[in-house]
This record gives structure tokens, sequence and C-alpha cells, in this order.
């Protein structure tokens, strides 16, 4: 028997690129059957574009300096990701509000990863949210993405106990080393093999609505 078709991943990022690499990384290692047909970023010095690149990922620069608004920057990037075919849009470290036309067109096969146990702390400034209200957890949240900002369905966390002596540099290390590089890269895995779906309005796992998101802990 063959195996099933590679999904094809569209990475959308902004800066350092540290998920795109988890996720490559466990691309290559076996762990995600998928393939990454490109990286996209709105920002041509993105830390990330020079790991693609050495990577070998097809990558491709929209910068949204090049454009009169939001609604024009976003039909540009679609329009770009549109050409790739893909079967899951992965945003990791986009930092762009987007409009709800582009969320529509992409909708339930678009993850985003939040630095934050949504529904705490959406939008900006998560890990100095996180201790201005003296949280005993923090950490992060894979999710789908929906036209309400960072409100889309939950599917996996990851969280941790603050300590005494973490500040938000800390914090947002801790954020990524002990959550972010896993959680993702387990997510994507489940959408390429089928597992995870969003079905009207939710997101479902194996058949079944997700009431809470999955956890870290219970991998
Ligand atoms: C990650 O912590 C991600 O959760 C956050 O930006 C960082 C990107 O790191 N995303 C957001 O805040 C989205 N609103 P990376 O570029 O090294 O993957």
């Amino acid at each position: 028997m063959n195996a099933p078709p590679l999904a094809r991943l569209a990475v959308v990022i902004s800066g350092r690129g540290r998920n795109l690499k988890a996720l490559h990384a466990a691309i290559v290692d076996g762990l995600i059957p998928a393939a990454i047909v490109g990286v996209l970023s709105n920002r041509a010095d993105a830390e990330g574009l020079t790991y693609a690149r050495e990577a070998g990922l097809p990558t491709f620069v929209v910068p949204h300096v090049d454009y009169a608004d939001r609604t024009a920057f976003d039909a540009a990037l679609a329009e770009t990701l549109h050409g790739l075919q893909p079967d899951i849009v992965v945003l990791a470290g986009f930092m762009r509000i987007l409009t709800d036309g582009f969320v529509r067109a992409f909708e339930g096969r678009m993850l985003n990863i939040h630095p934050s146990l949504l529904p705490r702390h959406k939008g900006l400034n998560t890990h100095a949210s996180a201790l201005r209200d003296g949280d005993a957890e923090h950490g992060a949240t894979v999710h789908f993405v929906t036209p309400q900002l960072d409100g889309g369905p939950s599917v996996i966390q990851g969280k941790f106990t603050i300590g005494a002596h973490d500040d938000v540099a800390q914090l947002a290390e801790r954020v990524m080393t002990e959550v972010e590089r896993k959680i993702y890269p387990q997510a994507v895995a489940w959408m390429a093999r089928g597992e995870l779906r969003f079905e009207q309005g939710r997101a479902a796992f194996r058949g079944r609505p997700l009431i809470e998101p999955l956890s870290l802990d219970d991998l």
C-alpha cells in the first residue's frame, strides 16, 4: 500500500522562528507527516527566514508596510498562500491581526499558538500581564483561528508554575522551551493525521468535540 500523501504546511512568521524550527525538526524526525511548502513572513528581516533558507525551505516575504491597509495586505498574503495550496496554515509567531475575510478563507485549517493560558491574557504582553495579575501558572495555547482575536477553539495547552523570581524575559523563555516547542508540533501532527479537525465551529479530536483543551501533561 502507498503511504497517504503528506499534508502541505504553510508556516507564517514575523520573528525568530523558534516554533518554525521545532515544527521542521518534528517533520524531519518523521513525527509530523507533512511537508513545509512555504514559510511566509510580513517582515523581510525576520530571523526565522534565515533559518528557513538555510534549511532549504521556500520563503515568501509579503511586507505589510507595502500595503495601504490591512485588507490590502491580507489579500496579498491570502493570494500567496492560495498559490501554495496548503492543507494546514500554521501561524507561528505571526504578529498581525487578521481581517475576518482572511480568516474565513482559511478557517478550519489554520492554527495559532498564543503565549498564555487562553482565555487569560489575549493580545500582546502576555507575560507581563500574568505577572501583574499575580497568576500562579502560565503557559501557552494552540487554537484554531476564528475572527475573534485569540478566541478560537483551543486544542492543547501546556503550563508551569510561575517561580518567585521569574521576570518577563524568563517567562517568555520558559513558555517557549517548556511548552511551545512541544505542543505545537503535537497539534500539527494531529491535524496532518486527520485526528484533529474543526467541525461546526468547534475543535474535534479523534471524532469527539473537545470540551476543554488537551493538556501537555496528558501526552
Ligand atoms: C511565541 O512565543 C508565540 O507564542 C508568540 O510569539 C513568539 C514567537 O516566537 N506569538 C504571539 O504572541 C502571537 N500573538 P518564534 O518566532 O520564535 O516562534
